[in-house]
């Protein structure tokens, strides 16, 4: 038994550094793969090739320590471009393997990356992910998606991914912010697009854990067309050392057509969304969320395309933290002519923690920016159904007076179901706090005032 188990601790050190009897293709300067024990040994005298107890993770396939790892050299300096040799490992590791990043390493990524050939793949990342910052090629060379006229770096997709480790994807977005240099997103005239740090289009199943993901040139993460997604202990933060650039629509976490999308134990310290998904989502689960210097934690918005159908539905929102922000807890729905359609329904925000913040609490369905009068001429054609607020405490901002939530429906549009329970927000601007509802159907569980009554 010990000479059989020696002799295989020491076939699965052997780390192959020439072409394997399995593969037959040159191996670029600086890469390895390796075996795991199961298939480094000789399976005519292995016991454990037959054994059936091996552990599987949470999609059935293999763990960690079963998987073929692959490792390939890493860059030198900041444009030391390795996207070349990034891709051959992670088409060596699909289909079962594993792509190591190490620890204290640097990889630089250069050139644009098309990841949507995925299946059953883990890349460990223990160094960083780097891109570079040559704002020529990237604005030549993207993947655009007409969405808010995004742009992205790379695209992940396929089925059975996960992304995981200690270490950083780091978007160099510095010399964005100062291109863009404070210009709108949504500013029709407006060219400098900025790619997106990590997209996902048409993913099943993938889980990225233990990240930092760092100042992005735009948005951090974007899912589209995606089914169950995962993100767990996450850090994402932008931070600009320009005073005159501001890491603007650096939002951490949005959505396009996506089913089961779960963020737990996350810290986001961007200065917009923290977590906003966007048409058609559904099945959404968020806890221990901490996000600090925010637009919020928002639904939507959503309806804003003429004929467009769009909804956000069943989603669980727990023990979320809100420093230093515009807003807490929010949702927004467009109203207005040329808008389109759909519902918010079925969603929960418990234990919410908020501090410093201007608007804790809202719901918007005149969004985006229509007066009363025409909230009331073209109502909003989002119904908005059984949402509810429970136990959300800690301080406004004062900035909105004593409001410290506020709730606006259109008139005679669909916005029932509201329920707001155990609410202890104070304002600095003195007590009592003030909530305000309008055209709210129903009885929302607190004592609310109109609008006018917050005008004195
Ligand atoms: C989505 O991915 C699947 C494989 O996972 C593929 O068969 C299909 O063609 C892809 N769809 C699109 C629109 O790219
Ligand atoms: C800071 O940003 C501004 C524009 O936002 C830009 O003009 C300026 O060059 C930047 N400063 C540095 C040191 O890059
Ligand atoms: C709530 O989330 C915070 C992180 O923001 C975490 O430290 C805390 O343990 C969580 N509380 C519970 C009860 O899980
Ligand atoms: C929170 O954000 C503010 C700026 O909005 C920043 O000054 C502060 O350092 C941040 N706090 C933490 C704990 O990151
Ligand atoms: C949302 O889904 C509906 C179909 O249910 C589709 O018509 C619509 O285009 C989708 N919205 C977006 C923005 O993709
Ligand atoms: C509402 O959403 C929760 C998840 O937050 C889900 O468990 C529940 O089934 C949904 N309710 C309905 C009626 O769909
Ligand atoms: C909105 O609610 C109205 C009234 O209940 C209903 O007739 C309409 O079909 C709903 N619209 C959507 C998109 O669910
Ligand atoms: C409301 O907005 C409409 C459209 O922008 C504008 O014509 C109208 O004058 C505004 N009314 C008030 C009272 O501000
Ligand atoms: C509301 O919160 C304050 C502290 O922010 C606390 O002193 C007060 O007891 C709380 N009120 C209720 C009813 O829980
Ligand atoms: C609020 O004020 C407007 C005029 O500013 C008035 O038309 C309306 O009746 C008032 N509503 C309530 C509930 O007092």
């Amino acid at each position: 038994m010990k000479s059989i188990s020696l002799l295989l601790s020491f076939a699965a050190s052997l780390a192959l550094t020439s072409a394997t009897p399995f593969d037959n293709n040159a191996i670029p300067a600086g890469a390895s793969i390796t075996l795991p024990r199961s298939l480094s040994s000789s399976s005519s005298f292995s016991p454990l090739t037959r054994s059936n107890h091996k552990k599987k993770d949470n999609w059935g396939n293999a763990v960690e320590k079963d998987r073929k790892k692959i490792k390939i050299r890493a860059s030198k300096h900041d444009r030391d471009d390795i996207s070349d040799d990034f891709l051959w490992a992670i088409k060596k590791a699909n289909h079962g393997g594993l792509v190591h990043l190490e620890k204290g390493k640097k990889y630089v990524i250069g050139k644009k990356l098309d990841l949507t050939f995925l299946k059953d793949v883990y890349v460990k990342l223990d160094g960083e992910l780097k891109f570079t910052n040559d704002i020529d090629y990237w604005q030549k060379n993207n993947f655009y998606y007409p969405f808010q006229k995004s742009i992205t770096f790379w695209v992940w997709g396929g089925k059975d991914i996960k992304i995981y480790g200690k270490g950083v994807i780091n978007g160099n977005g510095q010399a964005w912010w100062d291109g863009f240099s404070g210009a709108e997103i949504l500013d029709p005239k407006n060219k400098f697009y900025r790619p997106i740090l990590f997209l996902t289009d048409n993913a099943t199943n993938i889980e990225i854990a233990g990240l930092h993901l760092k100042d992005s040139p735009c948005w951090t993460t974007f899912l589209v067309r995606t089914k169950n997604v995962v993100f767990d202990n996450i850090y994402i933060d932008a931070v600009s050392t320009n005073v005159s650039s501001l890491p603007k629509n650096t939002d951490g976490f949005d959505s396009l057509n996506v089913d089961g999308l779960t963020v737990t134990n996350t810290r986001v310290n961007v200065g917009d969304d923290c977590f906003s998904p966007k048409p058609n989502t559904t099945n959404i689960f968020v806890k221990n969320l901490w996000c600090n210097g925010t637009h919020g934690v928002s639904m939507g918005s959503i309806g804003q395309y003429p004929g467009v159908k769009d909804y956000i539905s069943n989603a669980w929102l727990e023990n979320i933290t809100l420093l230093n922000g515009q807003n807490g807890a929010r949702l927004k729905a467009w109203a207005g002519p040329n808008v389109g359609y759909g519902y918010i329904d079925n969603i929960t925000y418990k234990d919410i923690h908020i501090e410093n913040t201007d608007a804790p609490v809202v719901l918007d369905q005149c969004y985006f920016n229509i007066n009363k009068t025409a909230c009331a001429a073209y109502p909003s054609n989002v119904n908005i159904t059984n949402v509810k607020f429970l136990n959300v405490y800690g301080t406004s901002s004062g900035k909105n007076g004593r409001v410290v939530a506020d709730l606006k429906c259109s008139p005679g549009a669909t916005c029932s179901g509201i329920h707001l329970e155990n609410i202890n927000i104070t304002s600095p601007a003195g007590a009592p706090p003030q909530i305000v509802c309008e055209n709210i159907q129903g009885d929302v569980g607190v004592t609310c005032v109109s609008p006018n009554a917050t005008q004195t």
